[in-house]
């Protein structure tokens, strides 16, 4: 049997620990050769690979990032460097050159929805789900979430002693695209004192009214911005429009915007740190290596039973597989009743919104 293995999407930590273990759980029986194929499915095109050996594989665990490089702006079915043309038979006809039995795609939503189409057209594919927002659906986690939250959180703590040393408002942009669960985790780990994800639209009043209210009683306030979240009645902050990419939106700048209409608002001064990338970055954490191995063992599992045209998911405490076609074209965004949401209302803090949930009452 020949895999080959392929990252896509944004990075993440925890891409190169499902490599090493898609790779150690097929190679520990002989006869099994896995390949990379890098920079996602552009490799595909360009047939740019790197056989991955039990060797290549070690020390890759704690590794950030990817190995095999990865890009977010290929398509295949719709290649923008070829005018959107449909270029997957090049694609079929370097994984019939490379002798491939199989393919492995981790990735986001844009990935399973690319590795979905190749399934349709006979290609055996299995999905790893991977993404800092957490926001694929059929799957109560993604890897990569844990240590993006982890990150959020470290900030937080900072940014909080620094809010408190000077009584500011202290504004973190969180990243997420259009789901809340790294605002709403990373906020609730750093002890945020206002929460906005792009579930609730918030109103700037009342999220101005809860700073005032601290303010009276000493207290400096962080809030946690989703860079999807947005006012009730406006829009999204968009960075940019990349039309070459899956999802063309690249959002960003809520946090500033957010400044800018709190500063008049309240007497503290209003300071704002977009948190960008170092999200995605380093090492991940040791839940998100455990999901990421189990993911990939998973996976290796699926090809040797010949089960593809499927996603891994971790569902409760188990490891389970999903149809692609069922991933493809939803998402996983926070459910407006969500414990997490409760419980962040239920100790006081501001979710922006007039009506806490639940409560009744005015926040
Ligand atoms: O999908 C992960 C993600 O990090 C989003 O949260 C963010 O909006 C986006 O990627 C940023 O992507 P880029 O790599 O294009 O800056």
């Amino acid at each position: 049997m020949h895999i080959g293995i392929l990252t896509g999407g944004g990075d993440c930590p925890g891409m190169n620990a499902v490599i090493r273990a898609v790779t150690l759980a097929l190679t520990s029986k002989q006869g099994t050769r896995v390949t990379g194929i890098r920079r996602g499915f552009l490799g595909l095109l360009t047939r740019e690979v790197l056989p991955l050996k039990r060797e290549t594989v070690a020390g890759l665990l704690a590794e950030g990032g990817t190995i095999l490089g990865t890009h977010n702006r290929c398509d295949p079915f719709h290649y923008f460097a070829a005018g959107g043309a449909d270029v997957s038979g090049l694609a079929m006809a370097c994984v019939a050159e490379l002798g491939l039995d199989a393919m492995v795609a981790i990735g986001g939503d844009g990935t399973m929805a690319i590795a979905h189409r190749f399934a349709v057209l006979g290609l055996p594919v299995v999905g790893v789900p991977k993404t800092i927002d957490n926001d694929l659906p059929l799957t109560d986690r993604t890897f990569g979430f844990d240590s993006a939250v982890a990150v959020v959180c470290e900030a937080l703590d900072r940014l909080g002693t620094t809010a408190r040393s000077h009584s500011r408002v202290m504004i973190a942009e969180t990243m997420g695209r259009y789901a809340g669960w790294i605002a709403l985790e990373g906020g609730m780990a750093g002890g945020a004192d206002v929460i906005l994800v792009p579930e609730l639209p918030f109103s700037v009043d009342v999220v101005a009214a809860h700073c005032r209210q601290r303010e009276q009683r000493g207290l400096a306030t962080v809030v946690a911005i989703a860079e999807g979240a947005y006012a009730q009645g406006g829009a999204l902050t968009v960075q940019a429009t990349l039309a070459d990419r899956p999802d063309p939106l690249l959002l960003g700048g809520v946090g500033h915007w957010l400044q800018q209409q709190l500063q008049p608002l309240v007497t503290s001064e209003v300071r704002t740190t977009l948190l960008g990338h170092v999200q995605r970055g380093g090492s991940p954490t040791a839940y998100d290596r455990v999901l990421a191995t189990r993911f990939g063992w998973h996976a290796a599992q699926l090809l040797r039973a010949g089960q593809t045209g499927r996603m891994v998911a971790l569902q409760g405490e188990d490891c389970v597989s999903v149809p692609l076609s069922e991933v493809v074209g939803r998402s996983r965004t926070v459910p407006v009743d969500h414990a997490l949401l409760q419980a962040a209302c239920g100790i006081g803090v501001s979710l922006g919104i007039a009506v806490p949930l639940g409560t009744g009452r005015a926040t």
